[in-house]
Order: structure tokens, then sequence, then C-alpha cells
């Protein structure tokens, strides 16, 4: 069977969030089918072990430290990309964060600021710099991690199921202006992944009992699943795919 629609051959990607979990998942899948890679989160060893590995895997590999929030950050993460590679094929926008808990009336305007600044304009501004690019080089593929949580709210998750469903607006609305540069734009919400950045209900035994209890398919999932996803929307599998959410939660938000 025929299956080169699923390369990456002579590709480049850039990915953010990339030290761990989801992110490193995706940009080793990546380049394990055929791209080269530039990595960033914020911490320059973890992202030199990842471009080590990328490296040993025949690919080359480019990890700039960046912090999501900052735009002068994120003009540095892209120039370097454009320089060492000249060009940028598909775009990941996976680094995000959730500093905090609690009711939406409770959460003070630092929090708001925190949470919009790095997850809803952090990807914003990623894909305008990396966007402009793409539509000078006649195309390209932006793949932004959502959540599940951006579809249906969760309690006590509120500003972050905000920026998410921002996320997912962001998507649609960047796949309807882009489609003219050959630029498709789609989203991954997935529900509980085994990550650090979900230990937290994982590793308690009484809230992943809950959240079992709700998910039909009666297990969490791997970064790598998601990985297999944002190779399906990176590559020409999905051709014919934009503007779209891909919900991976084992049917929780049933
Ligand atoms: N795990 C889940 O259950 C789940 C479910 C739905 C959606 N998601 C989404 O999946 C994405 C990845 O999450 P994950 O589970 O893989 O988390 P993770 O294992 O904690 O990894 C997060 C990555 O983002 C980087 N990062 C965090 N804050 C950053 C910032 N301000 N600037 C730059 N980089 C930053 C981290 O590195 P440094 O800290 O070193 O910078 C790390 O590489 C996020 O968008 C998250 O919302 C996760």
């Amino acid at each position: 069977m025929d299956v080169s629609y699923l390369s990456l051959e002579g590709k480049v990607a850039l990915v953010t969030g990339a030290c761990r979990g989801i992110g490193k998942a995706i940009a080793v899948m990546f380049a394990d089918a055929g791209a080269d890679v530039a990595v960033s989160c914020r911490n320059q060893p973890h992202l030199e072990e990842v471009a080590n590995e990328i490296r040993g895997m025949g690919r080359k590999a480019l990890p700039v430290a960046a912090h999501i929030r900052k735009t002068e950050d994120l003009v540095n993460l892209f120039e370097k990309t454009r320089e060492e590679f000249g060009r940028i094929d598909i775009l990941v926008n996976n680094a995000a964060t959730n500093p905090g808990m609690g009711l939406l009336v409770d959460m003070d305007e630092k929090m708001y600021d925190q949470i919009m600044n790095t997850n809803l304009k952090g990807y914003t501004v990623l894909s305008q710099l990396v966007g402009k690019l793409m539509r000078e080089q006649g195309g390209g593929n932006i793949i932004n991690i959502s959540s599940v949580g951006g579809v249906s709210p969760d309690k006590g998750l509120g500003l972050y199921c905000i920026s998410k469903a921002g996320i997912i607006m962001l998507t649609k609305a960047m796949a309807v202006e882009m489609g003219d540069y050959n630029i498709r734009v789609n989203a991954i919400a997935p529900g509980l992944v085994k990550t650090r950045f979900s230990q937290a209900l994982w590793s308690n035994e009484e809230l992943l009992k809950q959240e079992m209890s709700h998910t039909p398919l009666k297990r969490l999932s791997e970064p790598e699943e998601v990985a297999r996803i944002a190779l399906f929307l990176a590559t020409d599998a999905s051709a014919w795919v934009t503007g779209q959410v891909i919900v991976m939660d084992g049917g929780s938000s049933l």
C-alpha cells in the first residue's frame, strides 16, 4: 500500500512547547516522517536534548528558547528558524499554560492576562509571523493544539477554556482568510493526555475515577496519539481539510 501521502520529506516544521509531552511527541514524529524541525520552549538545555534526538534520526533540528507570552521572543524564534531553513511549511502552536483553577467570578485580571496572553495571544502572534512567510512562499500548514475544554467548559478551568475556545475561532478565522494562499489551518482538541500538564488530574485516584466514569474508552491518552493526529493534519493525508477541530478524547465529551 502506498502511504507516501504521510511523508514530510523535505518539509520544515516549527513546534512550540516541544521540550516534553505533546509538543515533543509531535516534533519527534514529524522528524520520523522526514521533516527538519525547529523546536521551542523556555528551557534551552531541554531543547538541546530534543534536538539531539531529532539529529540522531538523520534530520536537522534547531533549538530556540522562547517564552510564548513575549512577542520579542516569538520574533526571534521566527527569524532564527527562517535564517536556518529559509522556509517554514508547518507551524504547530502547542505551548500553553493553566496556572490557576477557580470559578470565573473569582479570577483576577492578572490571571486573565497571563492565560490569554500566553495561550491565545501567543498562538495568534506566532501564526501572524509564520503566516506571512507561508503566504510569500505559496503555502503552509498551521496546527493549533486547543483542548476539549475549548469545546465544552470544565468547571474550575473557565479562563483556560475561554482561551482554548478562542484558539478554535482563531483556527477557523485564519482558515477562511488563508485558503487563498494555499495555507490550511486546523486544530486538535484533546481530552486528558498523560503529561506533566495534567498530572494533578491523572495522579489523583479519585479525580481519575470520576474522569473515567464518563470516558467511553476508559483510559487516558498518550502524547503519541495526539502526534498521530497532528501528522494526519500536517500531511497530504488531510489535503482537503481546513478550519476543522479534531476532538480526540476517548469519547468523554459525549
Ligand atoms: N495534557 C492534557 O491533558 C491536555 C489536554 C488538552 C489540551 N492540552 C494542551 O496540549 C498542549 C501541550 O500540553 P502538554 O500536556 O504536552 O504539557 P506539558 O507536558 O506540560 O508540556 C508543555 C510544553 O510547553 C512549554 N511551555 C509551557 N509554558 C510555556 C511558555 N510560557 N512559553 C513557552 N513554552 C512553554 C513547556 O516547556 P517549558 O516549561 O520548559 O517552557 C513544555 O515543553 C497545551 O496547549 C495544552 O493546553 C493538554
